[in-house]
């Protein structure tokens, strides 16, 4: 069904509506779209504009109507343009005429971003509650390899040993991040359009602060022009989606190069693993690709509705209508791979013995020997120079740092005593690093059990923002 043709003389080609229609993609907006009609019912009841008796019709009509959607009883047409004109129908079946009232003192305009922000307010918490969860599996596999050594890398080359927990949960803090930018995010973006109408307000006596209230945003709009232009939180939204996206893709890179049979360090579980269909022997690392893979459709989303936001002129314009697609792409994609990949994790085990072997190769206690002379009052840029020089003669002669000799040793530099050997040990180097955040085992355990009070505090809040939210809907 038509929300206009008053004006016109005939009725929009095949081609116009396959293009204009969004019913294909938006009737997921249907359950907030009934909510926030609700409220717009309960404004126009407020402001007189509709007798107590019809109120109650349209309400009760309403309210049968979000139970035959949610049951799947009433479905969208191909003829409907919208999620908004396939529910004026359905209301209109019920009621006749008066259903079309709720047009009164409301756009599309002002419709679909209120609807939308419902939607986006609804799925980042999802979103954030699942990444809580994700976050708790990556300590928990930390903790198991807290006192684990093996070799830290910086541009992939063996760097400084380093506790194998402290690198796994590295990753948990990039995901916490992206919680608090949800937090952060949700603060924002909780900001009703209704009342807004077309652009610029209405002459009835609306209330769009009550309007606000109802729907459980914090705010109501400041501008009308800007209510029904603004789509900063779609656009902040799908910047999140994306990070997360670039923060998953890492980890599926960190996965898929460590289960490779060069590093042999992670065992991916089998029913995280997939086969080939030609090689019989093949497992691979599938979700961790896919994790890597899919990023680039997230960032590809936030181009798209940036590129679409770019020089748009403020107000409604129809290419808004561009908004929904990214978005529930990106949201369904996450969906998607948080739950694989928190699985992944869960029952990856890594080769505690091979990492612990590697851990002192590649020389990468020298820097041990730099603090050592450091800590001699030697000026770093002489110790550097001096732990260079062993690394050089080990080179030459094909062997370990351990495996110089004290003259060999006092040669290079007269501070360097046999007691150096005291620190040239993996477990020294990593016991000695209780700098806090640094990779000692008693320092990676307390930033666990931070990182772990931090996101179950989180998640009982965001649950009870959820709780808020689904009493609101059901209200
Ligand atoms: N389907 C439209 C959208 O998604 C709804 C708003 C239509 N408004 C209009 N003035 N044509 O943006």
């Amino acid at each position: 069904m038509a929300l206009w043709g008053g004006r016109f003389s005939n009725k929009p080609t095949d081609a116009v509506f396959a293009l204009s229609q969004s019913i294909s993609f938006d009737w997921r907006l249907a359950p907030y779209d009934l909510r926030s009609s609700l409220t717009h019912l309960v404004v126009l009841e407020n402001a007189e504009l509709l007798s107590k008796d019809d109120a109650q019709k349209i309400r009760k009509a309403l309210k049968e109507l979000m139970a035959d959607v949610s049951s799947g009883k009433f479905l969208p047409v191909n003829e409907d343009e919208d999620v908004h004109s396939a529910l004026e129908r359905g209301l209109t079946e019920k009621l006749g005429s008066l259903g079309g009232s709720l047009r009164a003192g409301r756009s599309r305009n002002d419709q679909v971003t209120t609807d939308l922000r419902l939607f986006t307010i609804d799925h980042m918490m999802i979103l954030a509650h699942q990444l809580t969860e994700l976050i708790e599996v990556i300590l928990n596999k930390a903790s198991e390899y807290v006192n684990d050594a093996a070799p830290g890398f910086t541009h992939i080359q063996h760097a400084q040993p380093i506790s194998f927990g402290h690198e796994i949960a590295k990753h948990a803090h990039a995901f916490a991040r992206d919680v608090d930018r949800i937090d952060d995010w949700l603060l924002r973006s909780s900001v009703s359009s209704l009342g807004a109408g077309a652009l610029s307000g209405s002459s009835l006596k609306l209330d769009p602060v009550f309007a606000a209230k109802n729907l459980g945003f914090e705010r109501s709009f400041e501008n009308s022009i800007d209510a029904v232009s603004d789509r900063d939180y779609v656009a902040e939204a799908l910047f999140i989606t994306s990070l997360i996206g670039v923060h998953l893709s890492r980890i599926g890179e960190e996965w898929t190069l460590l289960g490779s049979t060069e590093f042999s360090w992670a065992t991916i579980a089998d029913e995280y693993s997939t086969g080939s269909s030609i090689m019989p022997q093949k497992k691979n690392p599938d979700m961790a690709e896919l994790a890597r893979g899919k990023t680039g459709r997230l960032v590809g989303n936030l181009v798209s509705v940036l590129t679409m936001l770019k020089g748009l002129p403020f107000a409604y314009n129809r290419d808004l209508q561009e908004d929904k697609e990214p978005l529930f792409d990106s949201l369904d994609t996450l969906a998607l791979v948080i739950p694989a990949i928190s699985g992944m994790i869960a029952t990856t085990d890594f080769d505690r013995e091979k990492m612990k072997m590697s851990a002192p190769t590649g020389f990468s206690l020298a820097t041990e020997i730099a603090d050592y002379l450091v800590r001699k009052n030697v000026p770093f840029a002489e110790a550097h120079e001096a732990a260079g020089a062993c690394v050089a003669l080990c080179e030459k002669h094909s062997c370990q740092l351990h495996e110089l000799t004290d003259q060999q040793f006092l040669d290079i530099h007269p501070a360097l005593e046999s007691s150096v050997r005291g620190v040239l040990t993996v477990e020294g180097a990593i016991a000695s690093r209780t700098t806090a955040g640094g990779t000692a085992p008693s320092q990676v355990v307390v930033q666990i059990s931070a990182a772990m009070k931090k996101t179950l505090d989180q998640r009982k809040e965001i649950a009870s923002k959820m709780k808020a939210f689904s009493e609101m809907m059901g209200a």
